[in-house]
């Protein structure tokens, strides 16, 4: 199966052709066009500007990819496009350019959920066919998320953010520290220079079966710190120690949330993406986190991280391929949802048995650790 996939559902302009075969869905060909120089002086995403440049791309971006393929357009398939979540401008120029040339070319249209190409993208990086179930971590400007996957359009929320999304937290303390946008980037730099022990700044763990995030909390104490200290603001080492300390902070709430989820889900495998990810601390860090819990972890290629039309066309490809029905893909919808309701109630049901008999083993005076790890999970 040959797709070729367009994402335009925020203020990359992607398009890629992917083909698949028995073993694994292979990108033949990929571009990404960054608008990322034409929003920085605004300090994030200018809409309107947005969409213009997905406007002015994609007629020049699918012949390209065509051309890189070396095949003729009547070799597509399928044509695949991000339906949502994402800004409404941006995500019509996509689809209604992807839906224009399904129709041309006699082919089908498929929608497909950002967030499922997000969760569907550490996959191809590794040339695995997707692997159900496992537990999917997204960290991007938009979401945190932690996803149960138990199968394409099967998808139970685990927990998500109150407040900020990581990768928007990285871009506030970036813009309070005079850094430019995207933050995530740039405070890495700099932390790779500073100690993250320097500042004691709050994690946000709510209670302990709670898989939710919360990341204005420490936002909020960046920001204490930084105006409480005008005078060392000078002083380079002190930033490098403040954005160090900020993002061992981000990362170690990621990091032992995805780990309690996967104890909780009782799966063995975390499959890792989103902007975030691009993270070079934070890979190491669930890297090892996962080593010595036993969890196969799946990390995003950093390519694959941020937003890209390869895992929109892939998770399409994949879709069909597995003969599940595609989404009509016949409009847009800026606020579209992953989670299949009808799973909530079992799902919800099942959760609440095990932690009921977690309760009984750490009554019965076995050691209660403040992290489940999935080796405690087997004796539920
Ligand atoms: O997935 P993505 O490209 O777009 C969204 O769907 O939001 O993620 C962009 C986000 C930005 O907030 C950016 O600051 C963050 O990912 N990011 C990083 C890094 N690279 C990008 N955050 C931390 N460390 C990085 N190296
Ligand atoms: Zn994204």
């Amino acid at each position: 199966m040959r797709v070729l996939g367009i994402e335009t559902s925020c203020d990359e302009t992607a398009v890629a052709f992917v083909e698949t075969n028995p073993w694994s869905t292979d990108i033949l060909a990929q571009v990404v066009s960054s608008q990322v120089a034409l929003h920085r002086p605004y300090g994030g995403v200018v809409p309107e500007m947005a969409t213009r440049e997905h406007l002015r791309n994609l007629p020049l971006l699918v012949p390209q990819v065509m051309k890189e393929v070396n095949l003729p357009l009547d070799a597509i398939e399928a044509v695949a496009a991000t339906e949502g979540p994402g800004l409404a401008s941006s995500l019509l120029i996509g689809h209604s350019y992807a839906r224009a040339l399904a129709i041309a070319l006699s082919k089908p249209m498929v929608g497909v959920n950002h967030l499922e190409g997000h969760l569907y993208s550490p996959f191809i990086a590794n040339r695995r066919a997707v692997e159900f179930p496992f537990v999917g971590l997204i960290a991007s400007g938009g979401h945190t998320l932690l996803v149960h996957a138990l199968g394409w359009d099967r998808y139970v929320k685990l927990g998500s953010t109150v407040d900020d999304a990581a990768g928007e937290a990285f871009d506030k303390v970036a813009k309070l520290v005079g850094l430019p946008y995207p933050g995530g980037p740039e405070i890495e730099k700099m932390a790779a220079k500073g100690n993250p022990e320097a500042f004691g700044l709050p994690r946000s763990f709510p209670e302990r079966d709670n898989l939710n995030f919360s990341f204005s909390g420490l936002k909020t104490a960046v920001r204490f710190f930084f105006e409480k200290s005008q005078q060392m603001q000078a002083d380079q080492q002190w930033t490098y120690d403040l954005c160090a300390s900020f993002q061992k902070a981000v990362v170690d709430v990621l990091v032992r949330k995805s780990i309690q989820a996967v104890a909780q889900s009782r799966v063995e495998r975390l499959a890792v993406s989103g902007g975030v990810l691009c993270n070079g601390f934070l890979r190491g860090e669930l890297e090892f986190a996962c080593y010595e819990a036993g969890i196969d972890l799946i990390v995003a290629e950093p390519a694959f991280c941020t937003d890209n039309a390869g895992m929109i066309a892939g998770a399409a490809a994949e879709k069909l391929a597995a003969g599940v029905k595609p989404r009509v893909g016949d409009d847009i919808n800026p606020n579209l949802d992953l989670f299949a309701p009808e799973l909530e109630g079992d799902f919800a049901r099942s959760m609440t048995t095990a932690l009921k008999l977690k309760n009984r083993q750490v009554k019965k005076g076995l050691k209660q650790d403040d992290t489940i790890s999935p080796g405690e999970v087997e004796v539920w």
